[in-house]
């Protein structure tokens, strides 16, 4: 029978007896046991212990085999909050082979809250392992504006972990904005306001001032997928992707996001003596945007009923031979980021007054897991256009109501159209002059009617700007 399932031989009385009758009566009872889980539970039963409990039982417990007893051994001491068991929190730091239990010590060491404490912290700060480190922060933290602590966290803005010189920035060199003209996070410039702009998104987007959008959401063309995707190489492709949400990343709000759908592509091989080449285009263009400053927050599978294109594993059925197994894919990514900020998104949040967060809240029936089941949807004009249902929930899971939705390549104008049916406002860009008549076509019969849209050429909009 493994050790979990035993029965116990003490119980909770038990325990609490001893603990009564103080140091002398938990040894005891330590002594009378001879597994390792009475020992957890005997240790994980005594609650709060007073400061005057005496140490030493579970002091005797730090080298014992079970990394539980050791865990809850440390976890008692951390209750006494005594600066005399400095040496042996240190010890436990340097020696014990279990993370959990080192950062429990330095866990224990920081709830102190003495000054006594500061150098052992410092010493910490030394340790390989990242999480201990940041825990050591958090615990130097307390004493901010004490100049040894200042000057010892400042140098770890060189640390080579991105978790600790994260948190150095945010506490010591967080940008100050100074004096910089930006208009109250919730609003915008009137002159992108639901405005859409025939012309390549990197020239519409010299005119477009920094902090203006609040979330965008897009489809690049497909490289070298459709007649309007044609680059000279896929470096070219992924370099020109780069320059626009370089330029995205600019006009962003701080803490905003950027929704991105896009998925492999198959270019079809030359002839039956070569080979067709799969891009994997989310995968290559994650990189840049997180060197770009993007970061990282969520990937979302879009999974369609049915494959849409060329049916692909049809040799495969015929032969069965591996290697050449080649799925269909029923599957595009929508990959999320958030601007870099030092600020949690609750600070976003407080941007709004209650009553724009309280209309905006999100509805029920919302999707609880990352793999969204949506159909695809055909269009007579336009290739590849995004279904209502995408745009809804991409628009209701990261925007407020009233904020400034962007698409820089926005064909027919589908998140333009959904943005203004919840309550948001949009401005997109669209190079093909024959996509940007569609777009500009559901003016008539849809919801462009109720909201004043603008359909402009680069030179109206230049005129227009600031
Ligand atoms: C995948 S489609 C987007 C479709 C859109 N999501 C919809 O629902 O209709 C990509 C669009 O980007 C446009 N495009 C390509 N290069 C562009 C550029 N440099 N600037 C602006 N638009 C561009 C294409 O003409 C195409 O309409």
């Amino acid at each position: 029978m493994t050790e979990k399932f035993r029965e116990l031989s003490v119980s909770r009385e038990d325990v609490l007896a001893a603990k009564e009758k103080g140091q002398d009566g938990l040894s005891q009872l330590i002594h009378s046991v001879h597994s390792s889980g009475d020992l957890v539970f005997i240790l994980e039963t005594l609650g709060s212990l007073p400061a005057t409990f005496g140490s030493e039982c579970f002091i005797d417990l730090l080298q014992h085999e079970n990394k539980d007893v050791r865990l809850w051994a440390v976890k008692n001491l951390g209750k006494l909050k005594s600066v005399e068991l400095l040496p042996f929190y240190k010890d436990v730091i340097e020696s014990d082979t279990n993370t959990t239990v080192k950062r429990e010590a330095v866990s224990s060491i920081g709830r102190m809250r003495k000054e006594a404490t500061i150098p052992t912290l410092i010493s910490i700060l030394k340790n390989p392992d990242p999480k201990i480190v940041c825990q050591a922060i958090r615990g130097l933290l307390v004493f901010k504006g004490n100049i040894e602590v200042d000057t010892q966290l400042k140098q770890l803005i060189n640390h080579e972990n991105e978790m600790v010189v994260s948190v150095i920035k945010k506490e010591y060199f967080a940008d100050v904005k100074m004096d910089k003209k930006s208009l109250p996070h919730p609003e915008t410039y009137p002159f992108l306001v639901n405005v859409a702009v025939n012309g390549d998104v990197r020239d519409v987007l010299k005119y477009v001032p920094d902090e203006s959008v609040h979330l965008t959401f897009t489809s690049p063309p497909y490289y070298n997928a459709r007649d309007y995707s044609i680059y000279p190489s896929y470096d070219a492709y992924l370099f020109f992707l780069k320059e626009v949400f370089q330029e995205t990343y600019r006009i962003t709000k701080e803490g905003r996001f950027l929704v991105v759908n896009t998925s492999p592509v198959i270019v079809p091989r030359i002839s039956r003596a070569h080979s067709s080449k799969r891009y994997p285009i989310p995968f290559d263009i994650h990189y840049d945007l997180i060197k770009m400053g993007w970061e990282f927050i969520d990937d979302i599978v879009w999974m369609k009923p049915e494959y849409s294109v060329k049916n692909r594993i049809g040799g495969f059925q015929q032969h069965r031979k591996p290697l050449a197994y080649k799925p269909n894919s029923v599957t595009e990514y929508l990959m999320v980021y958030r601007k870099q900020t030092s600020r949690l998104i609750d600070w976003n949040i407080h941007q709004y007054s209650n009553e724009i967060v309280e209309k905006s809240k999100v509805k029920d029936g919302f999707e609880t897991t990352n793999v969204w089941q949506i159909c695809p949807k055909s269009d007579k004009v336009h290739s590849a256009i995004f279904p209502y249902d995408l745009c809804k929930r991409v628009i209701e899971y990261y925007s407020f109501v009233g904020d400034l939705i962007f698409d820089p390549f926005g064909g027919s104008g589908t998140v333009g159209r959904t943005a203004i049916s919840m309550d948001r406002k949009f401005f997109m860009t669209e190079k093909d002059p024959q996509y940007f008549e569609y777009m500009k076509s559901f003016r008539k019969e849809d919801i462009f009617d109720e909201t004043p849209a603008k359909f402009l050429t680069l030179e109206q909009f230049k005129n227009n700007t600031l």
